[in-house]
């Protein structure tokens, strides 16, 4: 398994936890995954470098199957965010998935062999979030390529599913999590009642690797303690209207 941005964060658990299932993991990302507790092969670069993923490539082999876990953020508004902000969140977590995939997916076909893809999507590219829109376009269009990848190499037995996770206790999130009070009233809005954890995000990424997926592709699983699904939920409602329909 190569699993993209697996140095830290939610790449890491997902690591580990394929590592703990058996898997011969290798990781690709800027940061150094090779310090020993993670027991995967590291190779430093970037999923947007072509060049530096065929190389990953030729030296791993064309691995069963891939995760691609990188991704970044860049808050702020519409209006006021840097071009080149835009164009740096495009380029990991759309651009990015697109080159590592279809390198691995080019290989498969030519090898007459199939594998599974996963792709890490969010719950911003199911919903619109305050200050996230290049990070939400980017994850909306990495679900919508994750249908496309699924339509294109399917006759090859290839399959690409997306795992969207919500509110996480780790990763880029962990800033967000540091005042209590902002992680309390965040827990409050979960159907489940808490954050998901890394591992949590791990498992439905594993299983969506596996072969008890065999016949899951093209699909956006939402990993987020029901919280995507339940905003109406927030919204205010007169007391009167529920007396409707009751004697
Ligand atoms: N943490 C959350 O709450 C959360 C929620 C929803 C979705 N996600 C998604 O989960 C994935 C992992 O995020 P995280 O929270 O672990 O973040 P993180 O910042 O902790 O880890 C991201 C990893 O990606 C690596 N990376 C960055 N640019 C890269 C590049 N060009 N090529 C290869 N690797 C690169 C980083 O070095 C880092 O190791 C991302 O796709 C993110 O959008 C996270």
């Amino acid at each position: 398994m190569l699993v993209t941005g697996g140095a830290s964060g939610l790449g890491a658990a997902i690591a580990a936890a394929a590592v703990a299932a058996g898997y011969r993991v290798g990781v690709l990302d800027p940061l150094d995954a090779s310090d020993g507790h993670l027991g995967v092969e590291s190779f430093r670069g970037s999923v947007a470098d072509p060049d530096a993923v065929e190389e990953v490539l030729d030296r791993f082999g064309a691995p069963d199957v891939v995760v691609n876990n990188a991704g970044i953020v860049r808050f702020g508004p519409l209006t006021d965010l840097p071009l080149d902000q835009w164009r740096e969140v495009l380029d990991v977590n759309l651009t990015g998935t697109f080159v590592v995939a279809r390198a691995v997916a080019r290989r498969w076909i030519e090898m007459g062999t199939a594998g599974s893809i996963v792709n890490v999507t969010s719950m911003n590219g199911v919903a619109a979030g305050p200050n996230a829109g290049a990070y939400g376009a980017s994850k909306a269009a990495v679900a919508l390529l994750t249908n496309q990848m699924a339509l294109e190499w399917g006759p090859h037995g290839i399959r690409v599913n997306a795992v969207a996770p919500g509110l996480i206790d780790g990763g880029m999130s962990t800033p967000i999590y540091a005042d209590p009070d902002t992680r309390r009233a965040r827990e409050s809005k979960v159907p489940l009642g808490r954050l998901g954890t890394p591992d949590e995000v791990a498992d439905v990424v594993l299983f969506l690797a596996s072969s008890t997926a065999a016949y899951v592709t093209g699909q956006n699983l939402v990993v987020d303690g029901g919280v995507t699904g339940s905003v109406i939920a927030h919204l205010p409602r007169p007391v009167s209207v529920d007396s409707v329909g009751h004697d």
